[in-house]
């Protein structure tokens, strides 16, 4: 059966996305010119939406009857989540970002990562709105995390040694965290303490298979299915999974092209670094483990009453799963 984002996922909280997306739009306004153009210009772009729509769902998955806050919560997350995208572009020196140029190529660096530092201003300015103190601490301490999940991928650039542990301990920090934050937070706002772990569970072993596979795309896909550059990774030196992978599957000249690759980023080797990863068997080793991430993912969601809404959920991690963009 394929999945259909409107109809599998999104209808049950489609009135909720609606007026979380003009939440966004009222959260990103700003008394300075500048730093409105430039939230805009990402906002605008458009993405996937994904982590507020799993707040959202979670929310009512708990029994949450009252959507309100959720609302704001999901608003808040999505901006985190622009906030990252935007230091991140700054730090990949990436140019095509949800098909249009980076706030970085746009402008500038400097100006991409004072609007990044906004953005996660407003949204801990909108969360203290919320007036939930566990949930202010489960925020601050998330970030925290994947500003650290960030900082430790920098660490591992060039490395051509790093492991697949290490590899888990960035992709949890730097995205499975966000996911982590958007379901368990709509559980505190809930009050459903017994679904705190359970979502937690859910969202980060499905945001672990998320960069997995994105981690895939950034080999296989291209710039206009994708709406980024496809090769950044390589370019930056970063030993994702598929390389990681490709260094344990090959001997001699193969591999010494991926540790070379790795050690000193660039993309002139890209086609033949594609060619090993593919027939080195990595990419088949990769969509396996993205494959029991989402299992264990499943098995922590099913511990959630039956409802519509935890379908919803499970048709968004089987659908990130074969995701192609
Ligand atoms: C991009 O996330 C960053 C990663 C964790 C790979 P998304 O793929 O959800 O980005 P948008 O919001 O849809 O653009
Ligand atoms: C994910 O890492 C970025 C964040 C979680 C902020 P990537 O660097 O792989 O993401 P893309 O490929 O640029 O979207
Ligand atoms: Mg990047
Ligand atoms: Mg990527």
């Amino acid at each position: 059966m394929t999945i259909d984002f409107k109809q599998d996922i999104l209808a049950p909280v489609a009135t909720e996305f609606a007026a979380m997306d003009k939440l966004i739009n009222e959260g990103i306004s700003s008394k300075v010119a500048l730093v409105m153009a430039v939230s805009k210009h990402v906002v605008e772009a458009g993405g996937k939406r994904m982590r507020p729509i799993m707040c959202l769902l979670a929310a009512r998955a708990c029994g949450e009857t009252d959507l309100d806050q959720a609302q704001k919560l999901a608003a808040i997350i999505e901006m985190l989540h622009t906030a990252t995208l935007v230091h991140d572009d700054v730090v990949d020196e990436s140019g095509l970002r949800r098909g249009k140029p980076t706030a970085n190529a746009t402008w500038n660096n400097q100006t991409a990562v004072l609007v990044g530092d906004f953005l996660i201003s407003r949204a801990f300015d909108l969360l203290v709105d919320l007036n939930n103190m566990v949930l202010l601490k489960d925020f601050s301490t998330g970030t925290c995390e994947i500003a650290e999940g960030e900082v430790l991928q920098l660490q591992a650039q060039h490395q051509p040694d790093t492991d697949e542990a290490t590899y888990l301990s960035i992709i949890h920090g730097k995205t499975s965290r966000l996911f982590e934050l958007a379901t368990e937070g709509a559980a505190i706002l809930a009050g459903k303490e017994q679904y705190r772990e359970p979502l937690r569970l859910f969202a980060g072993h499905f945001g672990n298979a998320f960069q997995i596979i994105d981690d895939i795309l950034d080999y296989t896909s291209d710039a206009e299915t994708l709406g980024k550059n496809i090769g950044d990774d390589l370019m930056e030196g970063k030993p994702t999974l598929p390389l990681i992978s490709a260094l344990q599957n090959t001997t001699g000249e193969d591999h010494d092209i991926i540790r070379r690759s790795i050690a000193t980023g660039g993309v002139s080797e890209l086609d033949r670094v594609i060619q090993i990863v593919q027939n080195s068997g990595a990419l088949d080793y990769c969509r396996q483990r993205a494959t029991e991430e989402t299992e264990t993912a499943l098995k922590a969601l099913f511990q959630l009453p039956e409802s519509e809404y935890r379908h919803a959920l499970y048709n968004l991690a089987q659908m990130a799963l074969h995701r192609i963009q």
